[in-house]
């Protein structure tokens, strides 16, 4: 089989990291071309360096990171210390990367790669603020043409949002990013809170990962426990969501998940609700069928690809 060729683009973040760890496991079905940075979760400055100290962590000091903006498309920046702790990864001790950081603006790379790549053969991963990928359309449309499936963790439905009372928060920090994602045409999987709220890193999943006894599952149990603080707290369940991973889940097992193809519009403007992913999920509009949104996930099946995922590692 060959391998489906992938654009990360992220904002580590404890769950993007895990993201990241779970598509360097499987070189046999998942090509990472590059890995592209966004300001989210902490400043560009921190996410670049987070997602280049995992490359390290893996073993892939050949992998390509490249950071890209620094700001959402219209709206001033806001960040997310308080969950993913100052760092942005919280959990595992900071180091200066030996994965070096490219020169090139993550924007131009994804233009670049995107327009030197044969029709439908490349999947982007979007797991922060799509603002790297919409200014990249919005720049070069015609990119859209390589661009197989675009596989997204952002927005919610039935679980309202976790940033505001509607908005989920990747899509709050940059809507008019997601909306140019949402509605650029190509294939589009959504998943959002409805699922990763499901998909919980309890006591017990936590240290069977820590039982895999391998650097990466040792810096990923590290993060979940500290990731772990927060959400319990704030949603009184036991463990908490693990968002990003979700996206690569859904390449490399789409099984563990059900989802529905409807419309899902986005709330650019409104103060009260911005940022709002309105899912059409029983089809009661004629608006255009724009994502297959995902709504159900068999979380024990999750933890176990991602345990078996993480013992590839060596070390
Ligand atoms: C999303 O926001 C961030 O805090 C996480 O990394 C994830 O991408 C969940 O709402
Ligand atoms: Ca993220």
């Amino acid at each position: 089989m060959t391998p489906r060729k992938v654009i990360i683009d992220c904002d580590p973040g404890q769950d993007d990291a895990v993201a990241l760890f779970l598509a360097m496991s499987a070189p046999d079905e998942l090509e990472v071309l590059g890995v592209t940075t966004v300001a989210g979760n902490v400043p560009l400055e921190l996410t670049q360096r987070n997602a280049r100290m995992m490359c390290d962590i893996a073993g892939r000091t050949d992998m390509r990171v490249y950071a890209g903006c620094d700001k959402p498309m219209k709206l001033e920046a806001i960040t997310a210390e308080y969950i993913h702790g100052n760092t942005g990864i919280d959990g595992v001790d900071v180091f200066d990367p030996k994965t070096p950081l490219q020169d090139m603006h993550a924007v131009d790379y994804i233009i670049d790669t995107l327009r030197n790549a044969a029709k439908g053969t490349v999947t982007l991963i979007p797991t922060g603020p799509m603002t790297n990928i919409a200014t990249a359309i919005q720049r070069d449309p015609a990119i859209l043409d390589a661009v197989d499936r675009i596989v997204s963790m952002g927005g919610a439905m039935r679980e309202g949002g976790n940033r505001s009372p509607s908005a989920e928060f990747n899509v709050l920090v940059d809507p008019h990013a997601a909306d140019i994602v949402y509605n650029c045409g190509r294939p589009v999987t959504a998943v959002g809170l409805d699922v990763t709220h499901k998909v919980l890193s309890t006591r017990e999943r936590v240290a069977r990962i820590r039982g895999v006894g391998n650097k990466v599952a040792e810096a990923t149990a590290g993060m979940l426990s500290f990731f772990h603080r927060y959400d319990t707290k704030k949603y009184g369940s036991e463990g908490a969501p693990l968002h990003d991973p979700c996206t690569v889940a859904w390449l490399l097992r789409p099984d563990l998940f059900e989802t529905r193809v409807c419309n899902l519009s986005v709330e650019t403007s409104s103060e009260l609700t911005l940022g709002h992913t309105a899912v059409d999920f029983w089809h009661v509009t004629d608006r255009p069928h724009n994502v297959e949104w995902t709504y159900a996930v068999d979380a024990e099946g999750f933890y176990d690809l991602l345990v078996e995922r993480l013992a590839r590692f060596g070390g």
